[in-house]
């Protein structure tokens, strides 16, 4: 696993954006199939997502042959609803940049028949060859995706019941009332996630510390979903130094000392 500590959110947001837009392009050079790219929702990405739009407008990117697939949707939300994973994703990136409406893929939460939309789902993941990069972010419990801990870590793409401190933490995007907050979402499991041939999980601020520090130096456990990178051969976290914060001083100056050393300035 790498794990890239930045001294601010807003530089996880410019490595990141950068990160994407090199895998996107070395793709590009080799072959015309399509990129796949996952990609998650919630305040984290935010910064990446301007930062994508901003290099897109620089001409550093572009994203017409990407095909992208949302991590999560809640059930029984009205596609328009302002607290929707499909608004989030049209109102912060999808209508800023070239993206074919066609090649967006998110779960809908409202489909009359919810075990084939994710069964759906899972195929037309393969039918695209996989997804080459999965980006996500993770919550304050170590949960990627909606996959609350003790979620399998073979896991598909299914529903998942909320737990209440997910609920909670989620209904600032409610006006802050818990009873609007749906019970369940559809979700990718930790098992699709992993199946991506990269993964790069953003975690930024104090309060993602903990999960960091599961993550990083805890023992590979369901309670903490987001350790399952751990098994995965292209597995990334990229921090801050708040997220780091509760990591052992040893460990903080490993990953530092190699990643300096990686990028020549050691
Ligand atoms: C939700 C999403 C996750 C996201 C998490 C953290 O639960 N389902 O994909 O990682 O929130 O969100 P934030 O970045 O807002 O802290």
């Amino acid at each position: 696993m790498r794990v890239i500590i930045e001294s601010s959110a807003e530089k996880v947001a410019l490595w990141s954006a950068r990160y994407i837009v090199e895998q996107i392009n070395a793709k590009a050079r080799y072959t015309s199939s399509p990129f796949v790219l996952g990609l998650p929702t919630g305040s984290t990405p935010l910064a990446t997502y301007r930062e994508l739009i901003r290099l897109h407008r620089a001409g550093e990117v572009s994203f017409a042959n990407v095909v992208t697939f949302n991590m999560d949707e809640y059930v029984g939300l009205d596609k328009t609803h302002e607290a929707s994973y499909h608004r989030f994703m049209w109102d912060n990136f999808f209508r800023e940049v070239d993206i074919r409406p066609e090649n967006v893929n998110i779960p809908d939460g409202n489909a009359a028949d919810p075990e084939h939309e994710c069964a759906e789902y899972e195929r037309r993941i393969t039918e695209v060859g996989g997804i080459d990069l999965f980006m996500g972010g993770v919550g304050e419990d170590g949960h990627i995706a909606f996959n609350e801990p003790f979620s399998s870590l073979t896991s598909r793409t299914r529903i998942k019941t909320l737990t209440p401190e997910t609920r909670e933490v989620n209904s600032r995007f409610f006006g802050g009332d818990i009873s609007q907050v749906p019970h369940t979402a559809i979700t990718v499991g930790v098992g699709t996630v992993l199946s991506a041939k990269r993964v790069m999980i953003l975690a930024t601020g104090a309060r993602k510390a903990r999960a960091v520090r599961h993550a990083v130096e805890g023992s590979y456990n369901h309670q903490w979903t987001v350790s399952a990178l751990q098994t995965h051969p292209s597995g990334i976290i990229v921090c801050d130094d708040d997220a780091a914060g509760e990591l052992r001083v040893a460990t903080y100056r490993y990953f530092k000392a190699i990643e300096s050393s990686a990028s020549g300035e050691l």
